[in-house]
């Protein structure tokens, strides 16, 4: 039994310490935002965050994670109330079939919590390991931009609400 902190929740966790994270979302908390691709560190379609940076959840054991923060597309935001990067690719509509997508949000999150303002040759490295067959890449990259923008103009408004 282990403790794994998900989106701000603690959770029991009844599983053995070489368990995929990726199974612990989907099977036992029922999150299905991040998906199994091809189960080896291939795809990117698996990811989500732990403290911040993004990482492989399908290569990621849960003994690994005791202590540390787990962070979903679910707890980016949600229907009523998206977070920037959500609604931004909703705006694009950079998605087609959807299945790369959470994972690509999640790993373009963690780039604009460290790099408010990525170049696109910034966007396209850092997303490069990530696999989309529907071949959406131009709208996702156009996706991550306005992701940037919309953050930027949150933050300001917040700024002058707490003025
Ligand atoms: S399912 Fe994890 S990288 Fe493909
Ligand atoms: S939108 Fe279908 S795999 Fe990327």
């Amino acid at each position: 039994m282990m403790t794994l902190k998900v989106n701000g929740q603690d959770h029991q966790i009844d599983a053995k310490g070489d368990t995929p994270l990726l199974y612990v979302l989907r099977d036992d908390l029922k999150l299905n935002a991040a998906k199994y691709g091809c189960g080896l560190g291939q795809c990117g379609s698996c990811t989500v965050m732990v403290d911040g940076k993004a990482v492989l959840s399908c290569v990621t054991p849960i003994l690994l994670l005791e202590g540390r923060q787990v962070t979903t597309l679910e707890g980016l935001g949600t229907i009523e109330r998206p977070a920037p990067i959500q609604r931004a690719f909703m705006e694009e509509q950079a998605a087609q079939c959807g299945y790369c997508i959470a994972g690509m949000m999640m790993r373009a999150q963690a780039l604009l919590q460290r790099n408010a303002k990525p170049t696109d040759e910034e966007i396209r490295a850092e997303l490069a390991l990530h696999l989309c067959r529907c071949g959406t890449h131009m709208r996702i990259l156009r996706a991550v931009h306005r992701a940037s923008q919309l953050m930027d103009t949150a933050e300001l408004s917040d700024k002058r609400s707490a003025q």
